[in-house]
């Protein structure tokens, strides 16, 4: 009966002390955390409803098992900065406004967390999206086709119709463009900009060579 209760006592205090390390101790470090005054208004800034819904797609394609979201410290060998993934080290303030971080730990492709200063033409994530091997040639990215759709072209050319071509071209009269759901992770991908400086960078991490 005595080795019963001992091993009752020992899973409770296992159980409270993984909630103190991992609730409690987060939230005593990061919890207090808040938004701040930047010059250009509210940092960091809000992302729009539809890069809200486009992060739902990011999580649910599962994007984050080859892509990380945060830009390493400079004093690593072959910098994350040098790679020109971003022009300071992410800090946790960054994801502020992230209903969840994609941190990510594996990195098949590069890093997202500026891609939407780097890369800015909708179409050219779509045509990417579409076929990756026909926009970077050799590319071991998956293609999404799942997040298009073929129609007949009604009079022109739709303004986010891809410009497929080669074997990857839709026959003639048919043109394939974004679901809503392709619009909305594009949304979130166009988002991804940490260009702004925030107090917790300038105070805790030396800037960029
Ligand atoms: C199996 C691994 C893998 C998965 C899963 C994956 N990617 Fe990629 N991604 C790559 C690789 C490798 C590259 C670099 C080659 C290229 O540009 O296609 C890349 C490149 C990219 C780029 C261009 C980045 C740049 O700076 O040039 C974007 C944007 C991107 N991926 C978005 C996504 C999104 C969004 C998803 C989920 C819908 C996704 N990737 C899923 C491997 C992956």
């Amino acid at each position: 009966m005595n080795r019963l209760r001992s091993l009752f006592l020992i899973i409770i205090l296992l159980f409270f002390s993984s909630w103190l390390g991992v609730v409690v101790y987060s939230y005593l470090e990061l919890g207090h955390f808040k938004s701040v005054a930047g010059s250009d208004g509210i940092l960091p800034p809000y992302y729009s409803g539809q890069a809200i819904l486009g992060a739902r797609v990011y999580a649910a394609s599962g994007c984050m098992t080859c892509h990380t979201q945060q830009i390493r410290q400079l004093d690593v060998t072959h910098s994350d900065i040098d790679r020109k993934w971003g022009t300071r080290p992410s800090v946790a303030l960054d994801y502020l406004r992230d209903q969840t971080a994609f941190l990510g730990k594996r990195r098949m492709g590069p890093d997202l967390s500026n891609v939407g200063s780097r890369l800015t033409d909708p179409i050219w994530y779509y045509h990417h999206l579409y076929e990756p091997d026909q926009v970077t040639p050799g590319s071991i990215m998956p293609s999404y086709r799942y997040l298009f759709h073929m129609q007949k072209i009604q009079g022109e050319l739709s303004a986010q119709a891809i410009p497929l071509t080669g074997p990857h071209a839709p026959p003639p009269g048919y043109e394939v463009v974004p679901t809503k759901d392709a619009q909305d992770l594009v949304a979130y991908l166009l988002s991804l900009k940490h260009d702004y400086t925030l107090p917790e960078v300038s105070a805790e991490t030396p800037s960029a060579p």
